[in-house]
């Protein structure tokens, strides 16, 4: 593709960029139960506009643009406040829960290196129901992660576990509140207690449920403490792109004080341009996610929030008692906020999500893992609220429809394969070309019905698993072909 010779009329532009949308989720029904927090119009209207009145203006240089200093620090207070922080908390502004944990784990690394230069490989205790983004910020950071089991039943992390997790290389606990699978808030006074007793940092991940949790618990749900006000809790993440409904790339993460955000930033002075200090990853920052968080949360406000909160609390009990009354579809934990995990002994859940899909719905695959089994994930929105009792009727008889269908061949072949080679934890190419024909994928394209895909990613071991699924995004983004439209 290159650039068009002369520009494009504007009807003409945004005509093309609508129909690029026609293959996307249609999640302004309410019928999307993942990927999307949605408001409705009124909000995302204000959203909108605050986005785009800061869109250009850049907090590459706080300096430059006291606006967006102003905005960052007030966004930070107001998070502090809403997580039980004091004065002394800091904190700053990120462009997603991914950013803010690995921020949180460079931060840990480099307090490690600086007060103890025995560690040479630094290690975090991580419960497996946290999120991938601690993996994904170890790897990139050259930090170890010791994987601790959860509680088979309420898939909550098992602190016995993690205190036997625990080196003299250790440099933070980790625990999540809400954990995005399973939707239940860790022990976190336990957690932090163990962390203080080994002179450790402990980070709580509220990127999911840090926003919504106190709102919850005023609605009369019963919320174990899981903040600032928890001693020995040394910082968290937390999302507003999430459930305060700000637009994507919203996020902070939080130190209690000072002395341990230092190790957060990073100044150079090797180079012949510009001052360059960046408190976060980031370094050229479009001041639009920040005045758009600023403004969604002046705009709908503490009752607003309670309110949404209210229905959700009273949506997601609703949805809960809806699959309890489906004999064949049972509850993975009891979820602590409006995420809900369910599975199924006697129906492929696979088989669930695309019955549901060829209904209107999307609803969304998760693999299993360890002691979490195959289950489907519903993220309940305000927009979702009214679908509770259309989304039951359609599980039942997706359901019914669901039981007779099988599980592909392609899993037992590739269990065959594998087997065959013995120990491996990657895909060898050949096997991949193979596999990606058997189940029908090509140019990235994946087919309608995605269960024997799902089927054999979860029939995977999760190293091989891992290497499919870069293998699979390798071939994803590459150019279009010559006059693709
Ligand atoms: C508990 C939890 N932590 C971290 C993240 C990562 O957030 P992001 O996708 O904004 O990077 C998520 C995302 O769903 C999450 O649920």
């Amino acid at each position: 593709m290159q650039i068009p010779s002369k520009g494009l009329d504007k009807a003409a532009l945004f005509q093309t960029l609508e129909a690029y949308r026609a293959g996307d989720l249609t999640w302004r029904d309410g019928r999307t139960w993942a990927y999307v927090y949605d408001p409705g119009e009124e909000v995302e209207a204000v959203v909108k506009q605050a986005f785009t009145m800061f869109l250009s203006e850049n907090a590459l240089d706080p300096t430059a643009f006291p606006s967006l200093l102003r905005l960052e620090n007030e966004l930070v207070s107001i998070a502090a406040h809403h997580l039980g922080g004091d004065a002394a908390v800091v904190g700053n502004f990120t462009s997603g829960g991914t950013e803010s944990i690995f921020l949180a784990v460079k931060t840990a690394r480099d307090h490690a290196r600086h007060l103890r230069p025995s560690i040479t490989r630094p290690q975090i205790v991580v419960p497996e129901t946290a999120h991938a983004a601690f993996h994904k910020a170890a790897h990139y950071l050259g930090v170890e992660v010791a994987l601790t089991p959860v509680d088979p039943v309420s898939f909550k992390a098992d602190v016995a576990a993690m205190r036997a997790a625990i080196t003299d290389q250790t440099v933070m606990l980790v625990g999540s509140a809400v954990s995005y699978a399973h939707c239940v808030v860790d022990p976190i006074v336990e957690i932090a207690a163990l962390a203080q007793e080994h002179g450790l940092l402990c980070h709580v991940d509220g990127c999911m449920g840090g926003f919504l949790l106190p709102y919850f618990r005023r609605a009369g749900a019963a919320v174990p403490d899981f903040d600032f006000s928890v001693p020995g809790v040394t910082s968290m993440s937390m999302d507003y792109h999430k459930y305060a409904f700000a637009a994507k790339g919203a996020s902070v993460v939080l130190y209690r004080d000072r002395s341990l955000r230092r190790h957060q930033i990073y100044a150079c002075s090797q180079w012949t341009g510009y001052t360059l200090a960046n408190a976060v990853l980031q370094s050229t920052r479009s001041g639009g996610p920040m005045a758009a968080a600023w403004a969604v949360l002046h705009y709908v406000g503490d009752e607003g929030y309670l309110a949404i909160a209210r229905d959700l609390l009273a949506a997601t009990r609703a949805l809960c008692e809806g699959i309890r009354g489906i004999p064949e579809l049972r509850l993975l934990g009891e979820p602590e906020m409006n995420l809900i995990a369910f599975t199924s002994d006697s129906v492929d859940v696979f088989h669930l999500c695309d019955e549901m899909r060829a209904r209107g719905w999307f609803v969304q695959p998760q693999f299993s893992f360890h002691r979490s089994r195959e289950n489907i994930h519903l993220s309940v929105n305000p927009k979702s609220v009214r679908w509770i009792d259309a989304l039951v009727t359609d599980l039942r008889a997706s359901v019914a429809a669901a039981r007779s269908l099988p599980v592909s061949p392609v899993v037992g072949m590739v269990q065959a394969a594998l087997a065959a080679m013995g120990p491996v934890s990657e895909i060898d190419p050949g096997l991949m070309r193979q596999l990606m024909g058997a189940l029908g994928i090509g140019d990235g394209r994946l087919p309608e019905r995605m269960a024997a895909v799902n089927q054999v990613l979860n029939a995977l071991p999760p190293a091989v698993r891992e290497s499919v699924l870069v293998e699979y995004m390798n071939d994803l983004y590459t150019q279009p072909a010559e006059g693709e439209a």
